[in-house]
C-alpha cells in the first residue's frame, strides 16, 4: 500500500491546527501509520530540502522548518501521496483551493502549513529520512470495508 509523509510545519503547531489537520486525513479515509512531535535539526531540513538547494528561498525554507516544533507524520492508502497533496491545496496557499487545507487556513507560499510527499520516490526517501526503519504501525481498520470496494 502507497505511504505518504505528512508534516505539520512549525505555523501549524504554533497555531494549533495539528488536531484540524490530522482530522481532514483521518475523515479523507487514510490510514495512519505513524506521528511524533519533534523538533527538526538544520541537518534533518537541509536532508528533507536537498531538492530545493541553491534556489532563493532555500534559506528562508531552512529557517522556517526549523524554528519550531512540527508533527511528522506517515499515512497510508491506495493513492496516497496524490490524495494527500490534493486535500493540502496548492503549494502557494494565497491560491489555494477554500476547502482544502491551505486553502482554508492559510495565505502565502511561505507560511503554507502542511508538507506532503510529491512522489513514490520522495515519499520512500522522506518517511526513511524521518521513521527510519522502525516507527511505524501497519494495522488493519474495522471501517477499511467502508472506505473502500
Ligand atoms: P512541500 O514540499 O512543503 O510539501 O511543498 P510543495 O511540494 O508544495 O512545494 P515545494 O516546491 O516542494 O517547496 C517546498 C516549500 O518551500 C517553500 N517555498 N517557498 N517563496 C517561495 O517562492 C517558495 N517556494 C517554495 C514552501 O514552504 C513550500 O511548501
Ligand atoms: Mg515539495
Amino acid at each position: 500500500m502507497e505511504q505518504t509523509l505528512v508534516l505539520v510545519k512549525p505555523d501549524g503547531v504554533q497555531r494549533g491546527l495539528v488536531g484540524e489537520i490530522i482530522t481532514r486525513l483521518e475523515r479523507r479515509g487514510l490510514k495512519l501509520n505513524g506521528l511524533k512531535l519533534m523538533q527538526m535539526t538544520r541537518e534533518l531540513a537541509e536532508a528533507h530540502y536537498a531538492a530545493h538547494v541553491g534556489k532563493a528561498f532555500y534559506a528562508g525554507l531552512v529557517e522556517y522548518i526549523t524554528s519550531g516544533p512540527i508533527v511528522a507524520m506517515v499515512w497510508e492508502g491506495k493513492d496516497a501521496i496524490a490524495i494527500v497533496r490534493k486535500t493540502m491545496g496548492a503549494t502557494n496557499a494565497g491560491a489555494a483551493e477554500p476547502g482544502t487545507i491551505r486553502g482554508d487556513f492559510a495565505v502565502e507560499i511561505g507560511r503554507n502549513l502542511v508538507h506532503g510527499s510529491d512522489g513514490a520516490e520522495s515519499a520512500a526517501r522522506e518517511v526513511g529520512l524521518f521513521f527510519g526503519d522502525d516507527g511505524l504501525v501497519s494495522w488493519e481498520r474495522a471501517t477499511d470495508r467502508w472506505i473502500r470496494e
